[in-house]
């Protein structure tokens, strides 16, 4: 149990170098290129990463929402939100990453989960409104100061009564990540009520909030 422990926050220290990568678009596309062909085996080492990444889910997301998630990736939480949700639309600027995503939805045959390739926010229809949006370890490549600016898209994305569900790292052990206050002050500072965190197996943190 001690092994796995320190081997989680080592783990997790090690991605302090995606820091140089916050904002470098071009960058980050070519780390998810390479990392896209091991990324769902190497999150599954840890089983407490999906484990914990449902319970964000389950708190976020209720029958019949319409879900946003940011920074989809190979879609872990897209899949998982689809199975609750009423539909899923699944933003991510890594074709790699979303390729395989892709891959699952074909095999599986989801009818529920709507695809956009690209960068949030930009390309995103400014129009769509979401009952929930989940984001899981996206938002740590915005730098720092523009994470007030994509809450506020996020706020004004949802729906009144909406939730937003958040994963991540917890910035205290590794700083590329929100520390708990900052979280909750971005959060608070555009308007979000009812913000909730919980830190999980050593590492994680989920955040929950609503829209007034
Ligand atoms: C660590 S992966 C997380 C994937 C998935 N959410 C999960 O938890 O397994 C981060 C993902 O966010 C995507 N991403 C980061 N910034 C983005 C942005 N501004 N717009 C769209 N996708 C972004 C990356 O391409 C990558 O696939």
């Amino acid at each position: 149990m001690g092994f796995v422990k320190i081997f989680r926050k080592l783990y997790i220290k090690t991605t302090n170098f995606t820091r140089s990568y916050q904002g470098r678009d071009k960058k980050l596309v070519s780390f998810y290129k390479l990392w896209s062909f091991c990324y769902d085996i190497s999150v599954g080492l840890d089983p407490a990463f999906g484990r914990e990444m449902k319970k964000m889910i389950d708190s976020a997301v209720r029958r019949g929402n319409f879900v946003l998630d940011i920074g989809c990736g190979t879609g872990i939480s897209t899949i998982y939100a689809s199975k609750i949700a009423n539909k899923v639309i699944g933003i991510d600027f890594s074709s790699d990453m979303i390729g395989k995503l892709k891959q699952k939805i074909n095999e599986g045959g989801i009818t529920n989960i709507e695809l956009i390739t690209g960068r949030f926010p930009e390309i995103f229809p400014k129009t769509l409104r979401f009952t929930s949006i989940i984001s899981s370890f996206a938002i740590v490549h915005f730098p720092p100061e523009e994470r007030k600016t994509i809450y506020k898209q996020i706020f004004d994305l949802l729906e009144n009564n909406g939730r937003i569900g958040l994963f991540s790292a917890q910035g205290e052990i590794a700083p590329s990540f929100e520390t708990k206050n900052e979280i909750i002050n971005n959060l608070e500072s555009v308007g979000f009520k009812n913000i909730h965190n919980s830190d999980v197996s050593d590492i994680y943190r989920i955040i929950t909030a609503e829209k007034p």
